[in-house]
């Protein structure tokens, strides 16, 4: 989503600017623009579509200042337009802004009555008008900022530059993450840590409701009391940067052969590989005394949720119900004193997850998270991190951060089944055996992709594509379909096998292409009989399993083998077949695969 950087330095802030602007573009965005103040004037650059065009109008028309904000816009209000990108500007202040300001037709109203002129639809030039309204009505810069902070509802993470004073930038925090970022000779605001990398490691979250005013040297920074506090400088994992695509074609693509080494990072995490049981855990909430899980995430992240719901049923044997964070606590649903709330999240700053979350600490639930960014607001307002160590994902497309979550999930569920004394009821050594194997299974996956690479010719005919699967592999279906539709465009579908004759078999003919998830489990016949209901109505079949083609019963499109595996890990190994697949069509269609249209990598609007 939406990415801002801003600079306050010594030098030529323009570069270094665009630089950051280049590391935030895998959040997802239809417009940018920048802008700096020089000699006691403001100035800017903005453009639709690409950073490349935004790249050349400065080329032509280069901007001095050695202070300055940038932003990545995908559009909330107002069209994706030059007009419309930031930075907002009038002749005192220029605004950046994540978020969105709930009351920003009233406050515009107040505003244009006063006489200020309006030239864009966003909510955000009602922030710089506010701010300015106040400058001109006497107030100092700081104290304008601080009287514009409280007239605003709803979410934002804000960069401001003045015309008058070159030394100030103001940050705001509330609702929207924002980092400042230490260095020598200067300071930096940034919408995530990847937009800072290149400049420090030292860097300060700010808190809800922090707002701060930064000069080259320091950064005094104000709770939403307007008081004076101190915010601890954290170090930037370094490792976590390392942002090139290497010799892949895409993001996506590396982080999909990124999953060996990435699963096996988290599972060490929890479990000793030599002696396969989990190493000794005291995550600080007592787990035998819990009775119900709900857990929550949004797109991929609760696709991960639905396969935990199998595992945690089955070996923890605790009730679990799974719903979208989105529409989560719109049901209200009753709560225990022992329920415990599970959120997934790759990011940790999804809105409707975050707002999901702090609905059920309202309620003085446990929270606990399993997060990919632990430095995240989810992860920072969790009673419970359970992380996972995917590193940072760049492809807006989750790949290895889903089966990541997945490893996570399962050594989550089997400190459940022992703090529950449910280990007897089945093998642990067994399951964690056969996650152990994952990774090197994974691997000869990886190995040969040309299965992928030649049924994607097929799919990329399709206008409409199913996917099947059933019980712990039936939400990897689900993910397949999103995968597919995410990044290829192509409509997709992911449906239990056993609910197709109840209603979407209608769609089956011989222009469909049906992808059965089948590993050869104890459901593996009963899927068989829907893959012939399938076939003998024209439908052409890929089928993904473990299983030898001839075990299918019917003719098929494509047999994409799996390695043989524990139950337990079908569905990772699944998940990379429904991730290729995925992959592969979007080449063959061309599209933008790492930043496809109208998607943001962190979705930080509800
Ligand atoms: O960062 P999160 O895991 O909270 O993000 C949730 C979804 O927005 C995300 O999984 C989205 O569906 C991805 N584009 C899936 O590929």
């Amino acid at each position: 989503m939406c990415g801002i950087i801003g600079i306050i330095g010594e030098n030529s802030v323009s570069d270094d600017l665009i630089k950051s602007l280049e590391r935030l573009e895998y959040r997802g965005y239809d417009s940018a623009g920048i802008a700096t103040v020089y000699n006691g004037r403001m100035d800017r650059r903005r453009a639709n579509g690409k950073l490349k065009n935004l790249i050349s109008l400065i080329h032509n028309s280069p901007l001095k200042g050695s202070t300055g904000i940038g932003h990545t816009r995908w559009a909330t209000h107002g069209r994706p337009t030059e007009r419309n990108a930031h930075p907002h500007m009038n002749e005192d202040v220029s605004v950046v802004h994540n978020g969105i300001i709930e009351n920003f037709r009233e406050l515009r109203s107040e505003l244009e009555k006063a006489g200020c002129i309006f030239y864009t639809e966003t909510d955000t030039e009602t922030i710089a008008h506010m701010i300015s309204y106040y400058i001109r009505h006497g107030a100092g810069i700081v104290d304008a900022v601080g009287r514009a902070l409280k007239r605003l509802k709803g979410t934002f993470a804000l960069g401001i530059i003045f015309s008058t004073d070159e030394d100030i930038m103001i940050a705001a925090r509330r609702g929207s993450p924002l980092a400042i970022g230490h260095g020598n000779t200067a300071m930096y605001i940034g919408s995530d840590a990847i937009a800072l990398a290149p400049f420090t490691s030292a860097v300060t979250y700010l808190e809800e409701g922090d707002w701060a005013v930064i000069s080259s040297k320091n950064a005094i920074i104000r709770d939403s009391n307007d008081e004076v506090v101190q915010r601890s400088v954290t170090a930037l994992e370094v490792c976590n940067f390392q942002m090139g695509k290497g010799n892949h074609r895409h993001y996506m693509h590396k982080e999909i052969h990124e999953q060996p080494e990435v699963i096996s990072r988290t599972l060490s995490n929890y479990i000793d590989k030599a002696e396969l049981k989990l190493h000794p855990f005291d995550i600080g909430v007592d787990l035998s005394t819990i009775d119900r899980i709900i857990i929550s995430g949004c797109g991929t992240s609760f696709y991960s949720s639905l396969v935990g719901r199998y595992w945690i049923e089955r070996y923890a044997c605790i009730p679990v119900e799974v719903d979208f964070s989105s529409e989560l606590r719109y049901r209200e649903p009753p709560l225990s004193p022992n329920s415990l709330a599970l959120f997934i999240s790759q990011s940790g700053e999804t809105a409707d997850t975050l707002a999901a979350l702090r609905y059920f600490k309202a309620k003085h639930q446990t929270v606990a998270s399993v997060v990919n960014v632990h430095t995240s607001t989810i992860a920072r307002e969790s009673n419970v991190v359970i992380p996972t160590l995917a590193g940072s994902e760049v492809g807006v497309a989750s790949t290895k951060a889903f089966t990541c979550q997945l490893s996570a999930i399962a050594c989550f569920c089997l400190m459940l089944a022992k703090s529950q004394k449910n280990v007897t009821k089945f093998n642990e050594r067994e399951i964690i055996s056969g996650l152990v194997d994952a990774p090197n299974l994974i691997a000869a996956m990886l190995s040969d992709e040309r299965p992928f690479n030649n049924l994607a010719y097929e799919l990329a005919k399709a206008s409409n594509v199913l996917y099947l699967g059933r019980g712990i592999n039936c939400p990897v279906a689900l993910e397949g379909a999103l995968k597919l539709k995410e990044v290829s465009y192509i409509h997709a579908e992911g449906y239990p096998a056993g609910e197709l004759k109840h209603g979407p078999i209608a769609l089956v003919d011989e222009k469909i292409p049906v992808i059965v998830l089948a590993p050869k489990d104890k459901l593996f016949n009963k899927t068989v009989s829907n893959m012939q209901e399938i076939a003998s109505r024209g439908g052409r079949i890929v089928f993904v399993s473990d299983a030898n083609s001839d075990e299918a019963g019917c003719e098929l499109l494509a047999h994409l083998p799996i390695p043989k595996a524990h139950p337990c890990v079908m569905p990772l190994l699944c998940a990379v077949s429904v991730q290729l697949i995925a992959y592969h069509t979007a080449v063959i269609m061309g599209t933008d695969i790492d930043q496809p249209r109208n998607l943001a990598k962190s979705v930080t609007v509800e």
